[in-house]
């Protein structure tokens, strides 16, 4: 089965054997829930799938189109293209349209920072400053399909930089602020970015992340020399994070805004112009640019929104994801906001400064719906029930969780501890590609089983298949394919049409592939169990293993590197490497440091292996290929089951086992 590196089918039909509890929805919840019984769900898929323009009018009857589509769908394999005809501005579904209601004066971004700031921006408010915002970015000649870099961190200035690209046409890509100067550079150079908007710095556990010296950093190299401006947003007083300005290329935020003597109009674009390009991990060293376009991505975030979070006017809804990552663009700030929903934003570490910080947040500003990665209730779970137990949770109403599968032990504690019993638990699986959650059990619609992802949203049409193609039987583990396209897919990869084919069409004929295994039981419910291609999911986060592996390479020290995951209680995955040496370096910690330190440089902080471990070579094929799954088992201290006949030297193996730490 392709190259295993996450996760083995056998994984998969281990994990169908374990769970059969299962949760209703809590009868409160369900009485007001939007959709209310497995019945009312099916006949929404069922028209969703029969009559899709039927169902997609209504379901984005709230946003603003200024001319409606045509035509709904034209599926040229693997180009879909939605919503023919229309004409829109993404911010006005998000801003202005509800600027004529009573939504303009209620709060849109409630912020908290690290050290117990907070803010309110009303959606009045934060249309004045994305309004502002787009007018300074035309006056600096931005225009319509520029593209922009935001290298910022999580505070609401990053929603008005989202915007007001979205205002002018130009395509923002956020660079998550954990990306080193390199990664940061490399996708300056991919996306061709004209200029760069970031913020001093960043609170991170009490220290701060200067956000400006890295874009300096990578600026300062020629790969990145078409950004030649940037606009740099003042969070902290300069006497607590100091920043060179290079004259004639760095702006202050507050300057910049201060100068706009026109206000543009929104700019009016076709459904299918671009709106953002987001790097993510693939089975290659490259990070893809996957490319969202602006009405089949924003008419998918907000109806997601709208149906998963069961999402009220009185919600304060908190996605704890960072704006860098994909759950960040859909579930914080397009999807949220084109609901008129009042989003929650924390900027800083979960455990600061303890691990009571999301309980105690969750308490003073009354969040009623949580949506967080396993990782993190993982993490909080092993701290031990007394610190939620010191707070009140009843605010309240609906968890969720992203990311990652998770597994029975931390649903059952996030369902207990958190919800106190009473609160859905919304498991979404969908992916950087796919724009907006696929997987889930709606609210008040359907029971939930712990570590399964439910069924499919509305226009989602997927199978589980062998690698050849064939249907599998229920319980049968598989590749979990989609078969028809859908509103928020993406739609090429930014620059490389071929590889958007390569990745994601060529494995099984006439099907998206995901890259994820999964099965489907006797109910129909979705078991995902993780990546079957050379991807890691560390703590949530996508890491290509070719890309570790390259920056490892380009190492003085390194000749050859493998890297491999490993079961792990709180990551869900460790990430493990390991490493062979040119000649004339030693094999010791100092080394090891540095090649940690290293992969903090190429990639970021993130991307730092859990292990490396030092071999004299590594285990081969006959025809030189690394055999990984023999490094996995090794990684994860088990014995190898499957077949080592192609394998060069069992020497090799028996030493890295020898070898184990
Ligand atoms: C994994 C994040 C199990 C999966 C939104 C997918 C999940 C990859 C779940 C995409 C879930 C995401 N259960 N696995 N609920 N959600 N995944 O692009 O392997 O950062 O392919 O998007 O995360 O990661 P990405």
């Amino acid at each position: 089965m392709l190259a295993p590196q996450g996760v083995t089918m056998s994984d998969a039909i281990e994990s169908l054997l374990k769970e059969n509890r299962r949760f209703e929805p809590p009868a409160e919840f369900a009485k007001e829930a939007r959709v209310t019984s497995r019945e009312a769900y099916e006949a929404l898929y069922r028209e969703s799938v029969d009559d899709p323009d039927t169902f997609w009018r209504r379901e984005s009857e709230a946003l603003v189109f200024r001319t409606p589509w045509t035509k709904t769908l034209e599926w040229n394999l693997p180009h879909a293209r939605w919503f023919l005809g229309a004409t829109l501005n993404v911010s006005e579904s998000c801003l202005d349209r509800h600027l004529s209601t009573p939504v303009a004066n209620k709060t849109a971004l409630l912020w908290e920072g690290e050290n117990g700031d907070t803010r309110k921006l009303t959606y009045a408010e934060l249309h004045r400053q994305t309004v502002l915002l787009a007018s300074a970015l035309k006056q600096l000649g931005i225009e319509k399909g520029d593209r922009v870099a935001i290298y910022m961190g999580m505070i609401p200035e990053v929603a008005v930089a989202m915007l007001a690209c979205a205002r002018i046409g130009a395509v923002h890509t956020v660079v998550f602020g954990g990306f080193s100067a390199d990664a940061l550079r490399d996708r300056i150079q991919d996306s061709q970015a004209k200029l760069v908007i970031t913020q001093d710095g960043a609170s991170r556990r009490g220290q701060i992340v200067p956000l400006k010296n890295t874009v300096d950093r990578a600026l300062e190299q020629p790969e990145a020399k078409s950004a030649t401006k940037t606009i740099v947003f003042r969070h902290f007083g300069s006497e607590r994070c100091t920043v060179d300005m290079k004259e004639g290329r760095d702006l202050w935020w507050d300057d910049v805004l201060a100068s706009v003597t026109t206000e543009c109009a929104p700019e009016v674009v076709d459904a299918e112009h671009p709106l953002f390009i987001l790097y993510t991990s693939g089975s290659t060293g490259k990070p893809k640019g996957v490319l969202h376009t602006s009405a089949g991505y924003l008419v998918g975030a907000h109806v997601t929104t709208k149906y998963v979070f069961d999402l009220r006017d009185s919600d304060i809804y908190w996605c704890t994801a960072d704006v860098g990552w994909v759950t960040g663009h859909s579930y914080l700030v397009y999807g949220p906001l084109s609901n008129g929903a009042t989003c929650f934003m924390y900027e800083g570490a979960p455990n600061y400064p303890d691990w009571g910080r999301f309980w105690s947040m969750v308490e003073r500003h009354k969040i009623t719906i949580l949506y967080t990665a396993p990782t993190a209730i993982r993490a909080c779970m092993r701290q031990g029930d007394a610190w939620p137990a010191k707070h009140d949770l009843s605010s309240l109403r609906l968890l969720g969780t992203v990311g990652e599968p998770i597994n029975p032990e931390a649903w059952i504690w996030y369902h207990h501890t958190i919800g106190r019993g009473r609160c859905p638990i919304v498991d979404t699986w969908w992916q950087t590609e796919t724009g907006s959650i696929m997987l889930t059990t709606l609210p008040g619609a359907a029971a939930s089983k712990p570590g399964s992802t439910g069924l499919p949203l509305f226009g989602v049409v997927l199978d589980v298949v062998t690698p050849k193609g064939e249907a599998v039987g229920p319980n049968e583990g598989g590749l979990l394919v989609l078969r028809k396209p859908w509103p928020s897919m993406a739609r090429t990869l930014w620059g490389d049409d071929e590889r958007f084919r390569q990745s994601y069409f060529n494995t099984i004929e006439g099907c998206y592939f995901t890259g994820d295994g999964a099965r489907r039981d006797e109910d129909g419910y979705m078991w995902v169990v993780g990546r079957i291609d050379d991807v890691l999911n560390v703590a949530g986060h996508r890491i290509g293993t070719a890309e570790l592996e390259s920056a490892l390479v380009s190492h003085p020290a390194v000749a050859e590197a493998a890297a491999v995951g490993r079961p792990d209680d709180l990551k869900g995955t460790a990430l493990v490497v390991f490493v062979s040496l040119r000649p004339g370096f030693s094999a010791d910690q100092a080394l090891r440091d540095q090649l940690g330190e290293h992969v903090a440089k190429e990639i970021g902080r993130f991307a730092r292996p859990d292990v490396i471990r030092f071999a004299d070579s590594l285990p081969k094929t006959r025809s030189g290929k690394i055999m990984r799954r023999l490094l996995k088992d090794v990684a994860a201290g088990r014995e190898s089951t499957g077949d080592t006949s192609t394998l060069e030297d069992f020497g090799v193996l028996a030493k890295l086992r020898q070898d184990e730490d």
